[in-house]
């Protein structure tokens, strides 16, 4: 499964792709809006540091105007992917994107048709908000399974990417379920490395060690 970060902050971005966690990056009006400043600058800088896809979210509402904003963000880098909402200008705007060999990422998905539906439009991605529905007592992961198995039951080649991610569990399940990724912020992204076990080993593994001499310590 590969893993995007979910961040527009550049020393975050910087320290994942170091430890080589990143795969790929998503960004979002919000995550943009978060870190102020010149916008464009940072979305042109993220396209360079990552090597996977980026995905740039377009804020029109109307077909039309989401072309023209994605005609301008696929001049950012070769691995821009186009963030398209779940709306029917969304949809209508996902084939033509498409059909000029621009990946699409279809966001703020919410149900098991809203998926199929960006599927059958040719996008690349959807991306399936989990945390967003556990918020409101609803199964995320649920969703996630059902669109998993339409997929399958069609062979449509989309990815899913499991969005909105609020806890590792999150992750391992997406894998559990073969989701092709899961976008995920800085915070969750260093929480998949560390348990507490692990921590507690470590220390008693060099408390022991340094219980020997020294000399005989060296290698
Ligand atoms: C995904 O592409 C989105 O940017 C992100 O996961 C949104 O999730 P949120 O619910 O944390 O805002």
């Amino acid at each position: 499964m590969r893993l995007f970060l979910d961040s527009a902050n550049l020393s975050e971005i910087e320290h994942a792709l170091e430890l080589g966690m990143v795969d790929g990056l998503t960004t979002n009006p919000t995550l943009l809006a978060r870190e102020g400043g010149d916008w464009e600058g940072r979305a042109r800088e993220i396209c360079r540091m990552v090597k996977g896809p980026v995905s740039l979210e377009v804020t029109s509402l109307k077909c039309g105007e989401m072309l023209e904003e994605a005609r301008r963000l696929v001049t950012f880098g070769p691995n821009v992917v186009i963030k398209v909402p779940m709306t029917q200008d969304g949809l209508k705007a996902v084939p033509i994107l498409q059909s000029r060999d621009i990946d699409t990422n279809v966001t703020l998905v919410f149900s098991p048709m809203q998926a199929l539906l960006a599927a059958r439009a040719g996008a690349a991605y959807v991306s399936p908000f989990v945390g967003r529905l556990d918020a409101l007592a609803q199964n995320g992961m649920e969703l996630v399974r059902e669109i998993m198995t339409i997929f399958q039951n069609y062979n449509y080649p989309t990815q899913v990417i499991v969005a909105s991610v609020r806890h590792p569990r999150h992750v391992s399940e997406a894998a559990l379920l073969g989701a092709h990724a899961a976008t995920i912020p800085y915070k969750i992204m260093m929480q998949l490395a560390r348990h507490p076990l692990t921590d507690a080993g470590l220390e008693t593994f060099l408390n022991d060690w340094a219980k020997l001499p020294p000399i005989t310590r060296q290698a």
